[in-house]
């Protein structure tokens, strides 16, 4: 016996992840409620109920929370000793306060990682810059850190010992630099009962300016051998964290077909965007399954795709517009999301675009056409 829409869902963040949670707890007849501290968040209006408060102040978290009977995130920064109370009275929290813990801080996923036989690039941890020379003998390395990072903006690429001047001064992650073929990323997910699903591996291809993904493709385009082992991870890792709802898991593929774990998300994630249109059950839907003790959907893919994000243009700033829409809109299996975020700046996710065709190929053809046509401007 099931009604969906007893239970009372929060999603703490109200940006485009949780809109798409939204989205596809609608189908379910499911009422969500979310917490962001922006007035205007992508979630405001189509939320059944919208608070604004911070995430990382424990009385608007905690405060949030006791109104529900199931919490969960669309982002990891948030404060986790509000949602251990949470859980300690007997409310759901999903992903688990301690293991949003574990992942907030890179340093603690590697510590995760080490213990538990997981490959992953060499790293050692500092607590300031000066710390850097003691290992000048390991560059090139990439610092990362150790908390409060996204899209790349918590990571530096540091050359050489004599160039510093990018280096971070706070606890970070010094990882030795891997020289890799392709970037993948594998989605997983748990439900309480114990079962684990992935989806397939996608390929990720990022603007280096941007530090952000520009192109996914699915199925990634890698030999079995590969994807196999990508898939034994992504379970493995989900299965000792223990993990209720999806995790996102991205990977490094050496020149020697060598599958390194970079980095976690416990939340949907852009790698899994085209899993809407693509896939048999979406990312959205199967972390909604998850986090309500349901079966997990079936994964596979239906069709190849490809993803692009939806960047505001360098150069405009303020009250988005959408140039070049009726162009795109004539292709076909063109997927437009627009995020409903009202004002562009460089940069600034704006929504994506998957294009699936009957080829990867045909998929990546549309999406650059889509690329070059489509644009986020101002007024
Ligand atoms: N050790 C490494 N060697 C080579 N490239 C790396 C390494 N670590 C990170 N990178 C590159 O930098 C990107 C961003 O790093 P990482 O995923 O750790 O940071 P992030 O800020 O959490 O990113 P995001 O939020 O976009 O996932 C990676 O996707 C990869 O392209
Ligand atoms: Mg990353």
């Amino acid at each position: 016996m099931f009604n969906p829409s007893q239970k009372k869902i929060g999603i703490l963040g109200g940006g485009q992840l949780g809109r798409m949670l939204i989205q596809s707890g609608i189908d379910f007849n499911l009422s969500i409620h979310v917490l962001d501290p922006d007035k205007q968040a992508p979630c405001k209006h189509i939320a059944k109920e919208f608070t604004q408060g911070s995430l990382t102040d424990f009385d608007a978290v905690y405060s949030f929370g006791k109104k529900l009977d199931i919490i969960t995130i669309e982002i990891e920064n948030v404060h986790t000793g509000a949602l251990k109370k949470l859980e300690q009275e007997g409310k759901e929290v999903y992903p688990q306060p301690h293991i949003i813990e574990t992942i907030q801080d890179k340093g603690l996923q590697k510590l995760f990682f080490q213990r538990n036989n997981i490959p992953t690039p060499d790293f050692f941890l500092i607590e300031n810059k000066e710390q850097i020379h003691k290992y000048q003998d390991f560059f090139p390395f990439f610092q990362k850190l150790r908390k409060g990072g996204y899209d790349g903006k918590g990571v530096t690429k540091l050359s050489d010992a004599q160039h510093l001047e990018q280096a971070f001064d706070a606890p970070s992650v010094l990882e030795r630099l891997v020289d890799f073929k392709t970037e993948l990323s594998v989605v997983v997910s748990r439900n309480k009962k114990g079962e684990v699903k992935t989806f397939p591996a996608v390929a990720c291809a990022f603007n280096p300016e941007a530090n952000l993904v520009e192109f996914l493709f699915a199925p990634a385009p890698i030999p079995k051998k590969v994807e196999q082992k990508a898939q034994q991870l992504a379970i493995e890792i989900a299965e000792k964290l223990g993990i209720i709802g999806i995790l996102a898991v991205e990977l490094f593929v050496t020149k020697n077909n060598e599958v390194l774990v970079n980095e976690l998300a416990p939340r949907p994630h852009n790698s899994g965007h085209h899993s809407i249109e693509a896939n048999n059950t979406s990312q959205f839907e199967q972390h909604l399954r998850a986090i309500l003790n349901l079966p997990l959907g079936d994964t596979a893919l239906t069709s190849p795709a490809v993803m692009i994000n939806l960047l505001g243009e360098k150069g405009y700033e303020g009250k988005a517009v959408y140039q070049g829409i009726e162009e795109v809109m004539k292709l076909s299996g063109t997927h437009i999301h627009l995020y409903g975020k009202e004002t562009t700046k460089p940069f600034r996710k704006m929504g994506h675009v998957t294009l699936t065709a009957t080829s990867l190929q045909e998929a990546e053809d549309k999406a650059r056409k889509v690329k070059a046509a489509l644009k986020v401007i101002s007024e």
